[in-house]
C-alpha cells in the first residue's frame, strides 16, 4: 500500500532541469503573453475606477406628494410688471403670481436694455387677486382695484424703459399632469371690466424672446441633464408663441458614498406658434405630464472582491494561453533540442 504523500498533492509538477530549455521562440510568446496580460491588467483596473452607473427600470409604488419645479428664465424685452406666471393643473390648482400663492416662491429681478440686472430691488407683483374660501360656494376670486392699478401703472412705466425680467424660484405643483403658462397681462381685471382702464391704455408687450437658463424637477445629481438648460430663442422678426411639452421621470440616484437623491428627470418637445403683432399677449407654456416608471440609477462600483477576482482570471487566463500558444507552436515547428541530446550524453558520460 502506498502511503499518500503530501507532496503527491502539488499542483506544481516540476520537470527535472535537464528536462527544461529555453528557446527564443518562447521567450517571444512569453513577452507578448505578458504584454497581454498587463493590458488586460489595465483594462480592468481602469474600468473598476470608472463611474459607472447601472439603470434599473420600475413601476413607481412610492406614495408621493409634491413635485418641486425649478426656474430661472430671462425675457429681455418683457418687463418684469408685464409678465406674470401661473400654473394650472387638472386636479383644479389656478395659481398665479398675482394672487397670493403660497407654493411659489418666485422672484422677479429687472433687467436693462442690455440684458443686464438693474441693481434695483426686485420686482414685487401687486397681489391684486386673492381667493377667498367661502364655504359652501368653494373659493371665489376677489379681485384689489387698486392694486390692480398700481399694476397697471407699473406696466406703463417699465414699458417706456425697455425693461426685461429675469424669473428664478421654485414652484410646488401636485403631481398630476399640469401647465406652467408665463404670459403677458395677466390684468384679468381689465379684461373683464375694461370700463376701469379709463384713459390708460394696456401696453402691447408680446416678443416672447427668453432664455432658459435651468430647469428642473427637484435636486440634481452628478451626470443630470436637464435638456432644457442653456436654450435660448430670440425672436428677430416674427413674433411666436412657444409651448414645451416635458414627459417628467421620477429617478433615485445612489451616489458611491451611498447618498441617495430623490429627483426628476425629464424629456421635452418644443413647437412655436406664430403671433399677430397687434395681439394683446403671448405666452410661454411648459405642459408637465409624470412618468409612472421610476429610473434607479446605482453609481456604486464593483466590489473591491469582485475586481481581484477579476484580475486573478484574466492575468491566470493570458498565462494559460501563452503556455497553450507555446506548447502548439512548439509541436507546430517541431523543434528538435539539438543540445539537449549533447548535454545528456555528457553527463551520461560522466556518470559511466
Ligand atoms: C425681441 O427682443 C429681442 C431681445 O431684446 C430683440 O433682439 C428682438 O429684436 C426683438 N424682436 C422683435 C421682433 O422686436
Amino acid at each position: 500500500m502506498s502511503k499518500l504523500k503530501l507532496s503527491q498533492l502539488s499542483a506544481f509538477s516540476r520537470a527535472e532541469s535537464h528536462l527544461r530549455q529555453q528557446t527564443a521562440v518562447g521567450g517571444v510568446v512569453t513577452v507578448l503573453g505578458a504584454l497581454l496580460a498587463l493590458a488586460l491588467f489595465w483594462h480592468e483596473t481602469s474600468h473598476f475606477w470608472r463611474l459607472h452607473a447601472v439603470t434599473k427600470l420600475s413601476v413607481d409604488l412610492e406614495l408621493r406628494h409634491d413635485l418641486p419645479i425649478n426656474i430661472d428664465f430671462a425675457f429681455p424685452a418683457i418687463p418684469c410688471a408685464a409678465l406674470s406666471i401661473q400654473i394650472l393643473d387638472v386636479a383644479g390648482t389656478s395659481q398665479s403670481d398675482t394672487s397670493a400663492a403660497k407654493e411659489m416662491d418666485i422672484h422677479k429681478a429687472r433687467l436693462d436694455k442690455s440684458g443686464k440686472p438693474t441693481g434695483e430691488k426686485e420686482y414685487v407683483t401687486p397681489k391684486s387677486e386673492s381667493l377667498v374660501d367661502t364655504g359652501a360656494m368653494g373659493e371665489v376670486m376677489n379681485v384689489n382695484i387698486p392694486a390692480a392699478m398700481k399694476h397697471l401703472a407699473d406696466v406703463e412705466q417699465e414699458v417706456g424703459r425697455h425693461e426685461g425680467c429675469r424669473l428664478s424660484g421654485t414652484v410646488k405643483v401636485k403631481r398630476v399632469a399640469g401647465r406652467i403658462l408665463i404670459s403677458t397681462h395677466k390684468l384679468m381685471v381689465f379684461q373683464l371690466f375694461p370700463q376701469l382702464l379709463g384713459e390708460h391704455r394696456v401696453p402691447l408687450v408680446n416678443n416672447m424672446s427668453h432664455s432658459i437658463h435651468h430647469l428642473s424637477f427637484g435636486p440634481a445629481f452628478p451626470g443630470l441633464v436637464n435638456p432644457l438648460d442653456h436654450l435660448q430663442r430670440i425672436l428677430k422678426d416674427q413674433l411666436l408663441s412657444f409651448k414645451y411639452f416635458l414627459k417628467v421621470v421620477p429617478t433615485e440616484h445612489h451616489s458611491r458614498r451611498g447618498k441617495v437623491t430623490e429627483t426628476h428627470q425629464y424629456s421635452v418637445s418644443e413647437y412655436a406658434l406664430p403671433v399677430s403683432v397687434d395681439s394683446m399677449g403671448s405666452a410661454i407654456e411648459f405642459n408637465y405630464d409624470l412618468s409612472p416608471i421610476v429610473v434607479n440609477i446605482d453609481a456604486n462600483p464593483p466590489s473591491f472582491l469582485h475586481y481581484l477576482v477579476r484580475i486573478s482570471a484574466v492575468v491566470g487566463g493570458a498565462w494559460a494561453l501563452v503556455c497553450m500558444v507555446n506548447h502548439h507552436i512548439h509541436a507546430l515547428l517541431n523543434i528538435q533540442p539539438s543540445n539537449w541530446v549533447h548535454i545528456d550524453a555528457s553527463r551520461m558520460n560522466g556518470a559511466y
